[in-house]
């Protein structure tokens, strides 16, 4: 068990991180210490934001020597409560919201160094100018930090074509439990000495040690790109026309996103500006995104022959291709604002959920009905990254039903959407990670022997376990 720092800790890092990088005042705190869906709300002994990493390996030192807790944090939209303090109060919320550099990109070597507290938007913006992308993004793109993207093993939109975090890091630089730094920020694309620290840190959500900094891949910028959004009657429809389009148009499909009536539905009542793409509702849509390299062909000729071609064949009831990059733009405004809208909706339960591929359609239209049968007024939206066999399998509270409802009512769904997922041979946290939300599910469903090695490997770098306690184990 971690203690509560001392007030010759706390005044130690005063004074080694000055008013810009301490405080304990409760207004300066208090946004940091409630999670984005307003499900935790948390405590801590002081904020911490260091703005090296030679200051942050100072207060991991610190921390280690009085075996006080640290709880990293980025941009705070963490699903799971992966970055908010518990409410015992001794722990130190230790951001890296300062440290925001962008430390280089090299188009030659195809690689952009950023710190941890870097915003994933600046990210593509610093790669664009150097004629790259980094193909990682989501709807939280204006907030998340690469730290927290690393540390969950973020995926998004684009894993189909170029995988998640895991495929996307050549290297790390981080700070580990005992204060020691590892100057990872490799731009090597192979290197066999050993085992491999990056991978050990990615999606480890922050309780194997806190990274300070990552080499990240770039690919190249595409010439063109076309948007569509068709209409299916069932997931099923969704499946075969991603593997039609894939036939006929290969590497180019980038992204191909599934987006039920309910999901589109509430993204249509709660932000403004929104309209519906197609004539008429249909029950299943998805988002296609495609892309040419410079020079490439004419991509939205392309696409709109391929998706004629599957709508004759029967693979969907309707499409539009968008006219303008302003039209691909209220797309994907349609598809990223489903989480925002279903934060205002209300209470909901997120399962972050995959299945293989093949297995998800008959998932959906199984599970979806038998749980909104058995559970009355709740209402699935079940939306996502249809490619990567991973939905986000969420479940509406009825309505009138307030928060509470989550944790009570809420916990019999939860255990049944697991267990149908792992007797499917699947996942329970494909994109989000474990956190504080899923420990417990996890300690359930997961192989025993897998859980106790990771807890070995947890007990050897953080014997004290002073890196973000009471997330990923019970
Ligand atoms: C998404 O794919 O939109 C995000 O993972 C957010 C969510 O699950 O709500
Ligand atoms: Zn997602």
């Amino acid at each position: 068990m971690p203690n509560p720092p001392s007030e010759r800790l706390l005044s130690a890092l005063a004074e080694l991180l000055g008013p810009r990088g301490f405080t304990r005042a409760p207004e300066d705190m208090a946004p940091w210490l409630t999670d984005w869906r307003g499900r935790y709300h948390g405590r801590a002994a002081a904020l911490v934001s260091p703005a090296s990493t030679e200051d942050v390996q100072a207060v991991v030192t610190a921390c280690a020597g009085e075996q006080v807790a640290l709880v990293p944090q980025g941009g705070n939209s963490s699903m799971v409560g992966g970055a908010t303090p518990d409410a015992a109060g001794a722990a130190l919320l230790l951001s890296l919201r300062r440290m925001n550099r962008i430390r280089s990109v090299s188009a030659d070597d195809n690689v952009l160094v950023a710190e941890a507290g870097v915003i994933l938007a600046h990210v593509h913006e610093a790669a664009a100018g150097a004629g790259r992308r980094f193909p990682l993004s989501l709807g939280a793109k204006g907030s998340a930090t690469i730290g927290g993207l690393v540390s969950t093993n973020a995926g998004g939109t684009q894993v189909l074509r170029f995988g998640p975090m895991r495929s996307l890091v050549l290297g790390l630089e981080a700070v580990f439990p005992d204060g020691s730094v590892v100057h990872g920020l490799s731009a090597l694309r192979k290197d066999n000495r050993g085992y491999d620290l990056k991978q050990w840190l990615i999606g480890a959500e922050g309780t194997l040690g806190v990274v300070t900094a990552a080499s990240l891949k770039l690919v190249a910028a595409f010439g063109s790109r076309a948007v569509a959004w068709v209409g299916l009657a069932a997931p099923s429809a969704a499946l075969s026309l991603l593997r039609f389009l894939e036939d006929r148009l290969g590497e180019a499909v980038e992204s191909f996103e599934l987006v039920p009536a309910a999901a589109l539905d509430l993204v249509l009542r709660h932000v403004p500006g929104t309209r519906a793409p197609l004539a008429r509702s249909e029950p299943w849509n998805v988002l296609v995104e495609t892309v040419a390299p410079i020079g490439g062909p004419e991509v939205a000729a392309r696409l709109e022959a391929a998706l004629g071609a599957a709508l004759e064949a029967g693979h969907g009831r309707d499409a539009a291709l968008a006219a303008s990059d302003a039209q691909a733009e209220a797309m994907w405004r349609l598809r990223e604002s489903i989480a925002e809208a279903e934060r205002q909706e209300g209470p909901a339960l997120k399962h972050d959920i995959s299945v293989p591929v093949a297995a998800m359609p008959a998932f959906l239209e199984t599970e979806g009905s038998a749980i909104e049968r058995d559970f009355p007024g709740t209402r699935i939206v079940a939306f996502g990254h249809l490619g990567d066999g991973n939905i986000h399998f969420n479940v509406l509270a009825p309505p009138g039903a307030g928060p509470s409802w989550v944790e009570e009512a809420g916990a019999e769904i939860t255990n049944i959407v697991y267990d149908r997922v792992t007797a499917a041979g699947g996942s329970i946290s494909a994109e989000h990670g474990i956190g504080q939300t899923k420990r417990d599910a996890l300690a359930r469903t997961a192989e025993p022997a897998r859980l106790a090695l990771q807890r070995r490997i947890k007990a050897a770098l953080d014997p004290a376990g002073i890196m973000n306690p009471g997330k990923l184990f019970p």
